[in-house]
């Protein structure tokens, strides 16, 4: 599996000479330690009730041209987060303008690509957005025939080109494949943004900080902020699971339980590595 995998990556059969796509390299991040920045908005103690479940999330902020990756397993509250902030339930203080894209896209709007983006396509980022997603050749389609992919990344598109303070997005790695993934975190990395996310490789490339959730599904859940390293730690700690970085492709790649990598790294406390 591991060869498989690599080889795809690296998009040669080595046996027949055959080139078969292009090479994907997961760079590492120059994540530059800049002092923090000045907080651009923030939210208080919030909770919610939706049938059974209750959420309660601590108080927290984002900082100017940060990224705040959210991470969770399912149910445990992270869509009902990220709309009590769209909708304005619990407003980000200042007066924050947030452009959202939900988890789940529906429209029923039958005209073309090229006609849904009208209302961003004077904006000073769609050219690059346009490039970075690969959408110059959907422009003519319909938009309900567009595949789950190609709707997912005019939903991004759509979502980025807005002229906002706060990018919330809600799944954007969702139906992308490995190469999409990495020209989407490319797109949000620098903008102020929060992503919620399941592709722990997809978070790690672009988050500054974490948001964690953890609780039980479907009943209740809690979240707060918290520094990359600490984020990640405490999820995985919470799944039981670790990661190292594979030598070859440099993805991050989880160690198989009760390895001797798994096992060194649960004892030290570093789950991804870093
Ligand atoms: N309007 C509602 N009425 C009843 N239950 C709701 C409502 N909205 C959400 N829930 C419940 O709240 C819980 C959290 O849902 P939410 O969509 O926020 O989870 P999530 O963390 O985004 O999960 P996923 O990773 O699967 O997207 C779920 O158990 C869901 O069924
Ligand atoms: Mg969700």
């Amino acid at each position: 599996m591991r060869s498989g995998i690599n080889t795809f990556l690296d998009g040669y059969l080595p046996d027949d000479n055959v080139r078969i796509r292009e090479r994907t390299v997961f760079e590492e991040v120059e994540r530059t330690k800049k002092a923090k920045g000045k907080v651009l908005a923030s939210f208080g103690e919030m909770s919610r009730k939706a049938g059974d479940f209750e959420l309660s999330v601590a108080k927290g902020e984002i900082f100017e041209n940060e990224v705040l990756g959210i991470l969770g397993a399912n149910a445990l509250g992270k869509t009902t987060f990220a709309k009590m902030l769209a909708e304005g339930h619990a407003s980000l203080s200042k007066k924050a303008v947030i452009s959202y894209k939900p988890q789940y896209i529906e429209t029923d709007y039958q005209g073309s690509v090229r006609g849904i983006l009208q209302g961003v396509a004077e904006s000073d980022d769609f050219p690059a957005l346009v490039r970075q997603l690969d959408a110059e050749r959907l422009m003519e389609k319909s938009v309900r025939n567009l595949s789950g992919g190609e709707l997912q990344r005019i939903a991004i598109l759509l979502c980025l080109a807005k002229k906002a303070d706060v990018y919330l997005l809600d799944e954007p790695s969702a139906y992308l494949d490995v190469d999409q993934r990495l020209a989407a975190a490319k797109a949000i990395r620098g903008r102020t943004a929060m992503v919620i996310d399941h592709d722990l490789l997809f978070l790690s490339y672009i988050s500054d900080r974490a948001m964690v959730f953890t609780g039980e599904p479907g009943k209740y859940g809690e979240a707060e902020v918290l520094g990359l390293r600490e984020g990640f730690n405490k999820f995985l700690r919470e799944v039981g699971v670790t990661f190292r970085r594979d030598e070859e492709s440099k993805r991050p790649r989880a160690n198989k339980t009760d390895s001797v990598k798994d096992r060194e790294q649960k004892e030290s406390g570093e789950y991804f590595y870093s």
